[in-house]
């Protein structure tokens, strides 16, 4: 396999994989929740198995190819071991479908939590390889470490980090004795660990590579060593650990460490926001190039999701206090006083709407440059599922939240995953269709 290729097998297994195990079924799920009125009524273990083959078939997979592909060019070096890098993709992807299939069948044939957890094994040994090679890359890197390498090598200690903890911790909940410990397991754990995959991973990926290909892609000025920005990487950092050790400490030592959460939930946030705009991420002029002017719309659609998704999160104590005043008789979150239906939005404002997004417009705008070579541009622009993608988060986060107030909300969510299951299936077809015909070219000389 040619190195310039290297991603194509990871961005089709990816595909593949969020077409099935991964947004199919949760749009599945939310059918159920839907025509079921709760958004706990599906079983723990059904909605994990959603979530694990998003986070490690859908972002994992599409982020370790892309890695592969742009980190080494980005380093001024080459991709070291090669054939380990693509090893891989089966450890990962197997992984992946042991585990996500496993878990989802678990309650039904229990020698399939064996199986899963073979899954996370194959997925702990992908993820160290990875690791290993990324390490690699920036090691024996003539470059100097810029900012933007702060953020890609915390998102791949997380990432590491988060493909342990995953494990453990679906162990810990297939071995827990009573619901009771179940629910004591998942109400302590599980929290944290969306945050690290989400957070720590996935958001913090994206905001290291966009500060390196977004000049080359629109020919800004390279964005080097900022110390501001460096200040907010480790603003960040510091803002995920008092959120990761409030979470915890919240449920082990009393409620009032939920002011350690919130403290650190409020320095990530801000910290966030002021990188993307120190980072000049935003930056962007008209240009006379209409490819250029169409991916630049995913790209600011995209970061909207994310300060809408981190504006929520900032919000959660008002709402809370919101939903008392107005909901007290109506709303069961309002009595519980936690409100799974917001945190669900938050989740998905930033995992569909910044992060799918995100990947769906700039690898588009890659992958077909990469076909035709830099000279002959031929950039397609998924419009529909542009604003498929942008209609169903829409509803989704607006209706998800609109449960807490009223159930009618539960009969038009689902339609929010209809339109993602349609946009992501019209933009995958449209990425085999150029990678399927690049198969047999042989005519790239990558600039990027
Ligand atoms: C594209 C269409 C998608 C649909 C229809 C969908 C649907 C759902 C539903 C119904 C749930 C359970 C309810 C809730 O917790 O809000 C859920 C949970 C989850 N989803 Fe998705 N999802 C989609 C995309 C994604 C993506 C792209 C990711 C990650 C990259 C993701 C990761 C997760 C995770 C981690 C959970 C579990 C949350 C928890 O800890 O409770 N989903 N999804």
């Amino acid at each position: 396999m040619r190195l310039d290729k290297i991603h194509q097998p990871f961005t089709l297994s990816a595909i593949t994989l969020t077409l099935s195990l991964g947004a199919f079924w949760g749009a599945w799920i939310l059918a159920q929740m839907g025509f079921l009125k709760s958004f706990t009524a599906i079983s723990l273990h059904t909605i994990n198995a959603h979530g694990h083959a998003q986070i490690f078939g859908w972002l994992s997979l599409f982020v370790m190819g892309f890695s592969y592909r742009l980190l080494p060019g980005f380093q001024g070096s080459t991709l070291p071991h090669p054939h380990l890098a693509l090893a891989t993709l089966p450890l990962m992807g197997g992984g992946v479908l042991l585990r996500s299939v496993g878990e989802g069948i678990g309650s039904l044939f229990p020698f399939a939590w064996n199986v899963a957890m073979w899954g996370s094994g194959l997925e702990v040994l992908a993820a160290l390889l990875y690791g290993f090679i990324i390490f690699r890359i920036f090691l024996f890197s003539a470059n100097a470490l810029e900012t933007s390498n702060y953020f890609v090598l915390a998102a791949v200690i997380w990432f590491i980090i988060q493909t342990f903890y995953d494990g453990i911790y679906f162990i810990a909940t297939t071995h827990a004795a009573d619901p009771k410990t179940l629910l004591r397991l998942v109400s302590t754990w599980q929290a944290p660990l969306r945050e690290i995959q989400i957070h720590g991973f996935g958001m913090l990926m994206v905001l290291g590579v966009s500060q390196k290909l977004f000049p080359r892609l629109f020919g800004w000025h390279p964005i080097t060593r900022r110390p501001p920005l460096q200040l907010l990487f480790w603003a960040i950092q510091m803002g995920l650990a008092g959120m990761l050790s409030g979470l915890i400490l919240m449920r082990l030592r009393g409620h009032a460490w939920a002011g350690l959460w919130y403290s650190g939930a409020l320095l990530m946030a801000f910290a966030t926001m002021a990188a993307v705009i120190k980072s000049r991420l935003l930056y962007f002029r008209a240009s006379e190039d209409p490819f250029q002017n169409d991916l630049i719309k995913f790209i600011r659609f995209a970061f909207i999701w994310l300060f809408i998704s981190l504006g929520l999160l900032v919000l959660l104590p008002a709402y809370m206090g919101a939903l008392h005043f107005i909901a007290q008789g109506v709303s069961k979150a309002a009595k519980m006083g936690f409100s799974h239906a917001y945190y669900g939005a938050i989740r998905h404002a930033i995992t569909v709407g910044f992060l799918t997004q995100m990947m769906m417009g700039v690898s588009s705008k890659l992958i077909s440059t990469w076909k035709n070579n830099f000279t002959q541009f031929e950039t397609f622009f998924p419009w529909a599922p542009f604003h498929l993608i942008n209609l169903g988060c829409t509803i989704r986060v607006v209706g998800q939240i609109g449960t807490d107030f009223h159930s009618s909300f539960f009969y038009i969510t689902p339609f929010s995953g209809v339109f993602e299951v349609t946009a992501l299936g019209l933009w995958g077809f449209q990425i085999f269709k150029i990678i399927k015909g690049d198969l047999h070219e042989s005519n790239i000389h990558p600039v990027i």
